[in-house]
């Protein structure tokens, strides 16, 4: 059993869900196809109705939008695409009144290549020329090193201007800057500041296990495995160009700039190993408050193979330190598309049940899956540089499907990406009408979280099942809840261990079951997951 050391348990944070928004694709308020922040702000009483606890909002500063707003060009101000600083700040205001939280997406790693640093940076005068990453070309001539982007090609691009190769871990229009340069971090850090002052409750610090490199840039070594089917940037492992220890004393850096301001989250992007992840909460907890944890993302899906690294994950982890869980987000196929629709409920309910904050992103609460991109509509700079491996983010990025009016409600305008086949009844207003719908269960999991804290806070155990069924407990003093998912296709039975409370079946992934008590054994229909409620003896 684990979860009985943390301290200070009444943190929002832990208790609650945190709900990511794709901005582009969220709500379109003024007809160019685009989401925005005003459309944000219109939907925030269904984020309320719903029943999350904060919004991450991805990028929204000036940008030219290579990365579409993760190649930042100023860090304190919002892109006219999205918006103004007013609206930005009739969001946070709209936001807390309903007592939603605001978490902004930093990318501390890179700027674009139209950010005044990296202007000024480049002419190789000024008191910024050591803010990026700046190198000769090797003797033999070309890149410094060996290093690869995570968009394919050479982490390395020649300046003209400045005559030196500039690193950049991402796109060439993503530059990255040098966090060794104190006065970059100051720079930072007063960028942090600016939106503290406006009201933000926390960061979602972008690719930060980039933000140090080996200082000597070594080249990267091999990887054996590696097949052309793969793409690029896992041609070498990445031992040298990420996860420095440095980067530790980057985090704590920032967080402590948020401590500034009261108590508030940070919360890191790391495409880690566990024990490389866990590492990312800091010495004495005063690193990230949150190192995501993406394992449910790339996690093969057998009973087995999630009960094994759910254990794994509780154990790997610091006293005191908080768990995370992640399904997806706007850089890895949707669940729908991955599991299919019927394993994605039962997927709901294991993210909605497990011991740490959820992460829950737009879209899934349809069930939006898999969505088809026409090649003339691809748009992500990844699929356009490594055509043909299937890296292409577009179809996680589809706008938000609000109703059955043209372009499903989210703009009077062609969207920028298209919608699903069926938007028309894949939307909020026809599974909002439908009480056994994607869009149901997943409020109905979001109220029942809420309401119980056995599942926010309580501990974790898991439970002796066979087969396809997953089963776990989870207490908070005498409320005793019980988590059993089916994830297979064909029914099956699950036997309570010798000791269990009684128990109710209180919510099925089919909406459809409740008041049943549980005698003996509890027979689960194929892709069912079945919330219990246990008596307390
Ligand atoms: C991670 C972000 O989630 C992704 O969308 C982006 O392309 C890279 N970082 C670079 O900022
Ligand atoms: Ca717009």
């Amino acid at each position: 059993m684990t979860g009985a050391g943390s301290s200070k348990p009444d943190l929002w944070w832990r208790k609650g869900v945190i709900y990511q928004i794709y901005p582009r694709s969220f709500q379109d308020s003024n007809g160019d196809g685009i989401g925005d922040l005003e459309g944000v702000r219109q939907r925030l009483d269904y984020l309320v109705w719903l029943g999350v606890d904060a919004i991450w909002i991805s990028p929204f500063y000036p940008s030219p939008m290579h990365d579409f707003g993760y190649d930042v060009a100023d860090y304190c101000g919002v892109d006219p695409m999205f918006g103004t600083l007013e609206s930005f700040d009739a969001v946070v205001a709209d936001a807390h009144a309903r007592g939603l939280r605001i978490i902004l997406d930093f990318v501390p790693n890179h700027t674009s290549i139209e950010h005044p640093w990296f202007q000024e940076s480049r002419t190789g005068q000024g008191p910024r020329r050591d803010w990026y990453i700046w190198r000769d070309a090797a003797p033999s001539g070309g890149p410094p090193n060996n290093w690869i982007s995570n968009f394919g090609g050479p982490a390395w691009s020649f300046d003209a201007v400045r005559g030196q190769y500039y690193h950049h871990a991402f796109l060439p229009e993503q530059p990255d800057v040098d966090w060794r340069n104190p006065k970059l971090r100051d720079a930072m850090h007063e960028a942090l500041r600016f939106w503290l002052a406006r009201g933000v409750d926390g960061f979602r610090l972008d690719a930060v296990w980039h933000v140090v490199k080996d200082e000597a840039l070594r080249d990267n070594p091999p990887n054996d495995t590696w097949t052309a089917k793969q793409p690029d940037i896992e041609r070498l492992l990445q031992i040298h160009s990420a996860d420095q220890p440095g980067a530790h004393e980057v985090i704590a850096g920032m967080r402590k700039v948020t401590e500034e301001f009261g108590e508030r989250l940070v919360i890191a992007e790391l495409y880690l190993p566990v024990d490389r992840i866990v590492a990312y909460y800091g010495e004495d907890l005063r690193g990230a408050h949150l190192p995501f944890n993406f394992q449910l993302i790339a996690a093969p899906w057998n009973a087995a193979g999630l009960g094994d690294l759910i254990e794994a994950y509780e154990a790997a982890l610091p006293r005191g330190g908080w768990p995370n869980w992640v399904l997806g987000n706007h850089d890895r196929a949707r669940i729908a598309a991955r599991v299919g629709p019927a394993q994605a409920r039962v997927a709901a309910m294991l993210l909605l049940t497990l011991r740490g904050t959820p992460t829950f992103y737009y879209g899934d609460e349809l069930g939006i899956g898999e969505v088809e991109i026409p090649p003339d509509r691809i748009r992500d700079p990844w699929a356009l540089r490594e055509p043909g491996l299937g890296v292409g983010r577009d179809p996680e990025r589809t706008p938000m499907q609000w109703d059955a009016s043209p372009h499903a409600g989210f703009s009077t305008h062609e969207p920028w990406l298209p919608l699903t086949p069926d938007w028309a009844s894949r939307s909020v207003a026809a599974q909002r009408a439908d009480p056994a719908s994607m869009l149901s269960l997943t409020r109905a999991l979001l109220h029942y979280r809420r309401a119980h804290e056995s599942l926010s806070l309580g501990t974790f155990r898991r439970l002796a099942s066979e087969g396809d069924v997953l089963a776990y407990e989870r207490r908070s003093g005498d409320e005793w809840t019980t988590v059993v998912l089916n994830l297979g296709a064909s029914p099956t039975l699950w036997r309570p261990p010798v000791g269990s409370p009684g128990m109710t079946v209180v919510m099925s992934t089919h909406c459809d079951r409740s008041d049943e008590a549980v005698v003996e054994m509890l027979p689960l229909r194929g892709d069912e997951g079945v919330i219990l409620a246990g008596e307390a003896r």
